[in-house]
């Protein structure tokens, strides 16, 4: 590989984030990831840093557009260069409406959608730069909607919407846009603790594995939009 490029994975200190990482950081790219919690992401990037010391953890809260500016700046400041952002980090609140409290519902909506923003327009000069690429993290949740799902499926019918205007807006900066919606994945998604249990369900390499293979792709060729779900789910009785 020529130069090194370069991948901002936020919410990278669990779950598909840092499953992300790891798959990327294998395939020879250097890595940054964020998360809120400083403690948890030097955690993350100690761990991934066995694979490949090119691993840099940065604490952001996407909800904070200075947290996301400051994050590309850091990447900027130690590598150069900024190829790929992938928008990962998010919350899931599940409740029935009457229950839903404000507070709540600020919380999704400022994590899963106005953090996609602030991610996106921190990197966004830097992306041009590069003709790189941005790929958002949706969910199946952003087309298939579910009983007590209200505020999960506003903010990711929201992602798809917003990541496909700005693949329209971008192309002509041959920057790619791609939103990646999973079904049920391993991690620990609402406070989820990963059992064998969950041995049916994508994992999350099987997301690295999707990112690498868009990365990998003719320059002409762009799959938009990604569904994609665990192939033998247990049979609901
Ligand atoms: N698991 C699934 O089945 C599934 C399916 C479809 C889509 N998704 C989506 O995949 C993405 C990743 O979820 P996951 O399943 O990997 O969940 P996870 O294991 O809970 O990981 C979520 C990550 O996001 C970070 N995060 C949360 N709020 C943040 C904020 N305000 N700023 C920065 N980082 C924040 C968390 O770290 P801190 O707590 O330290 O901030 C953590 O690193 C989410 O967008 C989720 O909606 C998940």
């Amino acid at each position: 590989m020529d130069e090194k490029k370069v991948v901002y994975i936020t919410g990278g200190s669990k779950g598909i984030g840092k499953g992300m990482a790891r798959y990327l950081l294998e395939k020879g790219y250097k890595v940054a990831i964020s998360s809120r919690n400083a403690t948890e992401i030097e955690k993350a990037a100690a761990d991934l840093g066995k694979i490949k010391a090119d691993i840099l953890a940065i604490r952001s809260d996407v909800r904070k557009q200075e947290d996301e500016q400051h994050a590309v700046k850091t990447i900027m400041d130690k590598w150069g260069r900024l190829d790929v952002l992938i928008a990962n980090a998010g919350v899931g609140i599940f409740a029935p409406v009457e229950e839903l409290s404000y507070e709540q519902w600020n919380k999704v909506i400022d994590t899963n959608v106005t953090g996609v923003f602030n991610s996106v327009k921190a990197a966004l000069d830097a992306i041009k730069k590069s003709k790189g690429y941005i790929i958002t993290i949706a969910s199946l949740a952003g087309t298939n909607f579910s009983p007590k799902g209200t505020v999960y499926n506003a903010s990711k019918f929201a992602v798809v919407g917003f990541t496909q205007a700005l693949m329209l807006d971008l192309r002509q900066y041959d920057v790619k846009v791609t939103t990646i919606m999973p079904g049920s994945v391993t991690s620990n998604f609402n406070d989820h603790i990963p059992s064998a249990e969950d041995a049916w369900k994508l994992q999350p390499e099987d997301i690295g594995q999707i990112v690498y293979d868009l990365l990998k792709m003719n320059p002409r060729a762009l799959p938009s939009k990604i569904e994609v779900r665990p192939a033998k789910p247990p049979v609901k009785n």
